[in-house]
């Protein structure tokens, strides 16, 4: 560290690398897809079902269905529950895009209730609001987001689901191995929490493809059979197609790379961890860390019931705009997720909502930045990163 706090150039870090990952499972990863390209079967290969099966047992669930990707992942388990035209969901406006325009696919209404400004995570208590005083469109679901890889409150989203009988789709895009322990002292895994869960495998994803896929899983044999079914045209018996499903199979190339990429995810998730609690420590050694963006930077808030992976390592800092210019003028990389509301975005200006609706989700907006975090990611990097901050609010 002496060298570096001397104002000396910052060595540039990159938020990603995936060459790093590549280079360590190379070996692996080119023999899974040479038996693919070997067997020439490329729909539906042994090694989608050799997937599905060890994806469910790291989740814990009795059920996966591999899909095309984490969108298709999220439509398909609506679409599994019978949740369409007619029905209306309720979920997040500080996600990823896709969690909302699934709802919109399947037919149904999506409706929004305000994030927990601790977590980042769909607010329990604003979704009771919303149900309590919604009229219109009956709701049916809740879909939570287990946002930057760490669980929402799923004990009150289960009493909520209970009281009012409604299902619970989790988005779990960004939460493989992520975890959350009950009242009764069970701690499940993200897949497991809800009646159907989505994963999506895109690239940057803590357990990812070399392109897009996504999986759903359900300890509901009844919904497995009925998202595999739906995956493949609507057809259970070849050429005669029960419902009007589509294609969004698991490419069989994607599952082979996963199967690999499966055997390295608890490692990666540990290091993730450990990453995470380096850059707190050092925040905080720097005197950096505060509890509101008044003060300093907010450090990333976990719930003593999660097991957080830290698919991001997310702060919430005082003149994030002008932090990050400074962070990319020393080829730091950082990210934001996500800058604009999903209430306001141009193309959801028909669900009718307005500036001021969710002001949490839109001071996350103004004020989270995502650094780097990647199991390959080295100590003297973060270690880096945490000084080019240091030197923009010194
Ligand atoms: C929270 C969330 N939901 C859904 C998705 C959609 O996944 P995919 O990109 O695989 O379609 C993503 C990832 O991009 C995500 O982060």
């Amino acid at each position: 560290m002496a060298a570096i706090l001397n104002h000396t150039a910052l060595e540039p870090v990159p938020m990603l690398d995936f060459q790093r990952e590549y280079a360590d499972l190379r070996t692996e990863v080119l023999a899974a897809i040479e038996e693919v390209c070997d067997s020439q079967r490329f729909i539906l290969g042994p090694q989608v079902g050799r997937f599905e099966k060890a994806a469910a047992t790291a989740c814990g669930a009795t059920h996966a269905v591999g899909c095309a990707s984490g969108t298709d992942a999220l439509w398909l388990g609506l679409a599994a529950l019978e949740i369409g035209p007619g029905a209306a969901v309720i979920t997040t406006p500080f996600s990823f895009f896709a969690t909302v325009s699934s709802i919109l696919r399947s037919g149904a209404q999506p409706l929004l209730a305000d994030i927990d400004p601790l977590t980042f995570n769909l607010a329990p208590a604003a979704v009771d609001d919303l149900v309590r005083s919604h009229t219109g469109t009956p709701i049916r679901a809740v879909m939570p987001v287990h946002l930057y890889g760490q669980c929402a409150n799923m004990d009150d989203f289960h009493t909520l689901a209970q009281q009012h009988g409604l299902k619970l789709v989790e988005d779990a895009a960004q939460a493989f191995g992520a975890a959350w322990t009950l009242p009764d002292g069970t701690t499940r895994r993200a897949g497991t929490l809800g009646d159907i869960a989505a994963f999506s495998f895109y690239p940057t994803k803590n357990l990812s493809a070399y392109g897009d896929a996504g999986m759903c899983t359900t300890n509901d044999p009844a919904l497995a059979e009925r998202m595999t079914m739906l995956r493949a045209h609507g057809m259970r018996q070849r050429y005669f197609h029960d419902e009007v499903g589509w294609n969004s199979r698991l490419d069989t190339l994607q599952a082979a790379v996963l199967e690999v990429k499966l055997r390295h995810v608890e490692a990666g998730n540990a290091r993730r961890r450990e990453i995470a609690a380096l850059y707190d420590s050092l925040f905080r050694a720097a005197g950096l860390a505060a509890a509101t963006t008044d003060l300093g930077i907010v450090l990333p808030i976990t719930d003593p019931r999660a097991t957080h992976v830290f698919h991001q390592y997310v702060i919430r800092a005082p003149r994030r705009d002008a932090l990050r210019e400074h962070l990319t003028a020393h080829r730091i990389g950082s990210e934001i997720y996500y800058p604009q509301p999903l209430h306001l975005q141009a193309s959801l200006a028909s669900l009718g909502y307005k500036l001021g609706d969710f002001p949490h989700s839109e001071r996350a907006a103004a004020e989270v930045l995502a650094l780097p975090i990647f199991p390959e990611l080295r100590n003297d990097e973060v270690e880096t990163v945490v000084e080019a901050i240091r030197r923009f609010y010194q």
